[in-house]
């Protein structure tokens, strides 16, 4: 499947999730200004002013567009819709088509908003998006399993816990084991008919 032209957005409660687009830059270089130092390791790294370019935004879209277009990766900016701020992203990463069907989800809230139940409001949107719109069948997050905050978001949303993955990433110089959990649109009440395109 390639290129899909389809309106990727989903509004929740109290969120919208999208594409980042250019005039989203203001609100894009705010969200990191405003970061507390990270929290925990796997908060990034603060950016300096410096990084929080126009121009870096824009190789941002570009690059982002470009993964969409191949139907590889599938960023979404979360937007509070009460008053348009950014507070995070959520990502359909690493697409497997043919007879996988399969994505990552990856996600991400500025810890100036953690614990108000945003990224779990935000993950379920996108599983809807990963099996509604994008018709995938599969969908897995890889989490530490000292994230405790991440693990609750993923038992949040459903997902079974499928195991320990050992060695799965490279991160901080060295290969670290991930829990593995996955859900399939059936467990997520979507027919499922498989086509290869
Ligand atoms: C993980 C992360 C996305 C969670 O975002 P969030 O918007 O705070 O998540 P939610 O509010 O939807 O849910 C967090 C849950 O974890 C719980 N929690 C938070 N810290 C916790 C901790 N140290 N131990 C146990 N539970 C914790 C919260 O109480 C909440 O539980 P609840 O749903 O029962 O209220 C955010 O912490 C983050 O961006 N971390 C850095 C990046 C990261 O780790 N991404 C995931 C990589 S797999």
């Amino acid at each position: 499947m390639k290129s899909i032209q389809l309106p990727l957005f989903k509004k929740t409660a109290r969120l919208l999730i999208r594409p980042l687009e250019l005039h989203d830059y203001e609100n894009w270089a705010q969200a990191y200004s405003n970061l507390l130092p990270p929290q925990n390791e796997w908060d990034e790294t603060s950016w300096v002013d410096s990084e929080l370019t126009l121009k870096k935004f824009k190789d941002l879209l570009k690059t982002q567009n470009q993964l969409r277009a191949k139907d590889s990766y599938y960023h979404f900016g979360i937007f509070r819709k009460d008053d348009g701020m950014l507070v995070g992203e959520v990502n359909l990463m690493d697409i497997s088509r043919g007879i996988f069907q399969n994505a990552y989800l990856g996600y991400r809230v500025f810890n100036i908003y953690w614990n108000n139940g945003y990224a779990t409001e935000a993950c379920e949107a996108a599983l809807k998006i990963a099996f509604k719109d994008l018709k995938l069948h599969r969908v897995e997050a890889g989490v530490s399993p000292a994230n405790k905050a991440s693990i609750k978001v993923a038992k949040n949303l459903g997902l079974r816990k499928e195991g320990l993955s050992q060695r799965r990433v490279y991160s901080n110089k060295k290969w670290v084991d991930l829990i593995l959990f996955a859900g399939t649109a059936e467990d997520f009440g979507f027919k499922y008919r498989f086509s290869q395109k």
